[in-house]
């Protein structure tokens, strides 16, 4: 017996050895081939400034990897040829737009082929139809850029350095959402790579299962090419910055309970809020704008009794108040995600946990640690705007919540683990508060979900379910699941 055990493992390994083996060869076959294929858009692993630059895209360090070669498509035709030919030869591969998602190896891939959209850079408008095309290598200040010298905007990141790609097809939150829903609900119109190198169109008429699945699907049913989404009319509007104390966190909390809470809410009025409760030197930000040039509006009155210690608010154009946006230069990122519906004593309770939960005295062992509580009001009209343009995978519920975010940010590697381990207790311990409290939600906002956060299991056993159906229509061999490892999966 123990020397059949003995042979049997003796023969696993040797099996493993021979499949890790073909593996490097296919590897290494299909990244020859692509360099010979598409040889100004390939970049083979090497010590050279363009392999690096590539490997190491930022925002977060956390995402870079170091592939056996990078290769970026300039059109569709490319992408599909290079589908096709990872496909065939089944080697492991990622999927990269704006590289804005810090979860390690979630847009990058070491040992495989990095497919990075970047000259997919696609932008016309159309007047007629007031939608934008985009292609998926563009980043938001383009297309806001371009969309405002028709007086126009989308419904997109806020942040504009953000991937236009990743943050529609994980949902997409923009301050446009209480009036007219998520990213996601306002794309028409989905150009898609699918497993066999097919391209279509995704959209209400041709393949709408696919199209309903894009909308939050994520990097699990293909690569899109460009996405076509509504435009709507923008003027200057009233926003900026207004800087509060740390001790003024409970304050500032009750107040946007208030904002949120009141009997009509204006869906012109948008904001974020987020508190560095580490730092008090940095404080409490309330991101606050109105998209009509009207200066201090009723619908953040709750605030106005709360003295900041500076006030950036004033009348701009919507651009440069996103540009506004205030972003810390640190290398290292990972973000958690929970949700609820509010109340004036749970937003007291969290603001009690994110100051003084003995988590923050071990998050201060981690060299340079900051971490930041951002806080974002969802009105229930966001998710009815969903539904009334067809609806998303997201499985949400047509309530009034909050989508709250734990961003932190370290220097070293050797401190990934503390960091992701402390800040996913932070957020449990939020989560448990909320369960007592009654107030829970179970939808995890992807583009704010840490890696370890299964993201579309909580989109809901139906929405899951159909989004299975859907993968094995499109893509039954499942190229997406088992060859693109990174990224919110949607498991088997
Ligand atoms: C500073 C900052 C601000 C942010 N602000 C917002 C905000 O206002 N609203 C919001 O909703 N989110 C926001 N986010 C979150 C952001 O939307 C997500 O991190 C998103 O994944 C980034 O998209 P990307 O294309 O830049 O990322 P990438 O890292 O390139 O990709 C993210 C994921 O999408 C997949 N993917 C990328 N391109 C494609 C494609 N063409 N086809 C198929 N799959 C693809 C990748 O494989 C990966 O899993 C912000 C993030 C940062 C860092
Ligand atoms: C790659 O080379 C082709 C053919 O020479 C050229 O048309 C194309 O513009 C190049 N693409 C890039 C991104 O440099
Ligand atoms: C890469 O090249 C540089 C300059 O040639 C060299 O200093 C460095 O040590 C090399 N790094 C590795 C990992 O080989
Ligand atoms: C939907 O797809 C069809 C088939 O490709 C295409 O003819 C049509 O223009 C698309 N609709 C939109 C809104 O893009
Ligand atoms: C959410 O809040 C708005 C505005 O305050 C209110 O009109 C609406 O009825 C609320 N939605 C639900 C589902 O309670
Ligand atoms: C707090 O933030 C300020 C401003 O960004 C920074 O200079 C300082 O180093 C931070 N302090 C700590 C302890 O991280
Ligand atoms: C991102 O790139 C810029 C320049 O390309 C560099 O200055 C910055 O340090 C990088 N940031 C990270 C987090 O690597
Ligand atoms: C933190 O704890 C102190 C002491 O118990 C308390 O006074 C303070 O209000 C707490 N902070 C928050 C934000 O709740
Ligand atoms: C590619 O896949 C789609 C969806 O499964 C299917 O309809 C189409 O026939 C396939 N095309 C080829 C060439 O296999």
């Amino acid at each position: 017996m123990a020397v059949f055990h003995f042979t049997m493992a003796w023969l696993a390994w040797l099996l493993c050895l021979l499949s890790l083996t073909a593996q490097a060869t296919s590897l290494d076959r299909v990244c020859h081939q692509l360099q010979s294929q598409y040889s100004n858009l390939t970049t083979l692993a090497g010590n050279n400034t363009q392999y690096t630059a590539l490997a190491e895209e930022n925002w977060s360090q956390t995402a870079w990897g170091y592939p056996s070669c990078i290769v970026q498509p300039a059109n569709a035709a490319q992408a599909q040829g290079i589908v096709r030919l990872v496909t065939e030869h089944q080697v492991p591969f990622a999927i990269r737009s704006g590289g804005h998602l810090p979860s390690p190896l979630g847009a990058n891939i070491n040992r495989g082929v990095l497919i990075d959209t970047s000259f997919l850079k696609t932008l016309d408008y159309d007047a007629t139809n007031e939608v934008v095309t985009i292609g998926a290598g563009l980043r938001w200040r383009a297309v806001y850029t371009e969309l405002e010298k028709y007086g126009r905007t989308a419904v997109g990141g806020r942040i504009m350095d953000v991937g236009v790609s990743g943050l529609l097809l994980g949902s997409g939150l923009s301050y446009l959402s209480d009036l007219y829903g998520l990213g996601c609900d306002n794309v028409v119109n989905f150009e898609v790579v699918i497993a066999n190198g097919t391209l279509l169109n995704a959209n209400a008429t041709s393949n709408p299962d696919l199209f309903w699945a894009l909308k939050g699907g994520a990097n699990n049913f293909g690569i899109v090419t460009t996405f076509t989404v509504r435009t709507y009319p923008i003027g200057n509007v009233w926003g900026g910055i207004k800087i509060y104390g740390l001790d003024q966190l409970p304050d500032v909390l009750a107040a946007l309970n208030t904002y949120q809470l009141v009997a009509n809410k204006d869906p012109y009025a948008n904001l974020m809020v987020q508190a560095a409760t580490m730092n008090s030197s940095i404080g409490v930000l309330l991101n606050l704008v109105y998209l009509k040039p009207e200066a201090s509006p009723a619908a953040f009155e709750p605030f106005y009794g709360i003295p900041p210690l500076k006030d950036m608010t004033t009348i701009q154009s919507f651009v440069d108040f996103m540009d506004g946006a205030v972003m810390p230069d640190i290398p290292r990122w990972d973000w958690h995600a929970t949700s609820f519906q509010p109340s004036a004593s749970l937003y007291s309770q969290i603001a009690d946990i994110v100051v003084n939960s003995s988590v923050i005295n071990e998050l201060r062992t981690v060299n340079t640690a900051t971490l930041v509580l951002g806080i974002q009001p969802i009105s229930s009209s966001v998710v009815d705007a969903g539904v009334a343009a067809g609806g998303n995978a997201l499985g949400l519920n047509a309530v009034n919540q909050t989508w709250l975010v734990l961003d932190i940010g370290w220097a070293d590697a050797t401190d990934d683990a503390k960091a992701h381990r402390l800040t996913g207790t932070l957020r449990e311990q939020i989560e448990q508060t909320s369960v007592d409290a009654g107030r829970h939600v179970e939808y995890i906002f992807m583009n704010d979900a840490s890696w370890d956060q299964d993201v579309i299991a909580h989109y809901g056993s139906q929405s899951l379910g159909q989004l299975r159906a859907v993968r094995d229509l499109y893509d039954p061999t499942r190229v997406f699941g088992r060859l693109v490892r990174g990224g919110f999966k949607l498991g088997t």
